[in-house]
């Protein structure tokens, strides 16, 4: 039987110890001095660091933060320089779903966030993990917070044999089973350090775990082949063209439609991305390729150039915009036709 008492006093004494230091953290000593964070940007850390690592979200985190230092300001930026800020975050729905939640808590709750979770979750694009983060972390509501993280160091904690995906629902549970009213903020937080810099995928290092004597995947000796998972089929490839013109210091773009992959982003003419590759097409000459992995196919994308450009619908942009504001394929791509 695992004590839950103690499994949560040995973290939470670790999480005083050791919490990271992070640009969007209230640590454990001045949350202790009644310190709290802003909402806004409890939420706008959660959203980044659901797609990326705190390494890669800080700077972005850090410009935002500078640009758009209330949800107001947010609300109020035209979407395509908010687009452009993601640029490089990826999933670039999330960027508009930001946005419509800024807009919705500037126009209709006078630009202060709701404080329970299901307040939150009422807000569009966001969801349940949200939800339950801003809800713990800004307004310490006793939420279940759990990610992969949470779901990895609960598999080990426990030892749980079923097969993700299909034990999300028990890992849930058992989560919620060691959330109390005593310190949820600090609790989350905990959990997510640990699964970062401890209890991590592939080796983890179990003889600093604060868990270790209630670690049953530890006890059983493999803890690293925790969590189980159902075998994964093979992400398919594609294959596609981009068409890079400069002329002068500029790079011709195209805005691409709203809905679908990579929506509403600037980006390099493209064919569309399919399992065959194509042949290069007459005035064009194949400088390389880049290889781009998407959630759910990986791509070969062919750059290609033109010595002298025509095509006089595109975005004429200069080069040092282009790159900051193109999603990360089409910057490598673009990087690639620069040599
Ligand atoms: N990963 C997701 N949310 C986080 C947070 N608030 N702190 C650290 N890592 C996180």
């Amino acid at each position: 039987m695992t004590d839950t008492r103690a499994v949560r006093r040995r973290l939470l004494d670790w999480y005083d110890r050791h919490a990271r230091v992070l640009p969007w953290r209230v640590g454990p000593a001045e949350h202790a001095a009644g310190v709290r964070q802003d909402p806004y940007k409890v939420w706008l850390s959660e959203v980044m660091l659901q797609q990326t690592t705190t390494a890669h979200a800080a700077p972005y985190f850090a410009a935002f933060t500078r640009r758009w230092p209330m949800v107001g300001a947010l609300a109020k930026e035209e979407d395509g320089v908010v687009m452009a800020a993601w640029a490089g975050l990826g999933y670039y729905a999330r960027a508009r779903n930001l946005l419509a939640c800024a807009r919705a808590v500037a126009d209709e709750h006078g630009g202060v966030f709701p404080n329970t979770e299901n307040g939150l979750r009422a807000l569009p694009g966001v969801g349940g993990y949200t939800a339950a983060a801003v809800a713990a972390i800004a307004f310490d509501r006793p939420a279940n917070v759990v990610d992969g993280n949470v779901e990895r160091v609960m598999s080990r904690l426990y030892a749980v044999e079923a097969l993700l995906p299909g034990a999300k629902p028990q890992l849930a549970r058992l989560a919620g089973g060691l959330v109390t009213e005593d310190r949820p903020g600090n609790w989350a937080q905990a959990l997510m350090d640990l699964g970062a810099t401890v209890c991590t995928p592939r080796s983890p290092r179990c003889l600093v775990c604060p868990l270790i004597d209630d670690c049953a995947a530890y006890a059983s000796g493999a803890p690293q082949t925790y969590p189980r998972k159902a075998a994964k089929a093979e992400r398919p490839h594609r294959q596609g063209q981009v068409f890079v013109q400069r002329r002068g210091g500029e790079v011709g773009l195209v805005r691409r439609p709203p809905k679908g992959l990579l929506g509403g982003m600037l980006a390099l003419p493209t064919t569309d991305w399919t399992p065959a590759p194509r042949p290069v097409p007459p005035g064009w000459r194949e400088v390389g390729a880049v290889e781009h992995v998407f959630t759910h196919f990986s791509l070969t994308l062919h750059v290609l150039v033109k010595a002298d450009p025509t095509d006089a619908d595109l975005i004429w942009t200069p080069v040092e915009d282009a790159r900051t504001a193109l999603p990360t394929v089409f910057r490598k791509a673009l990087d690639r036709a620069l040599g």
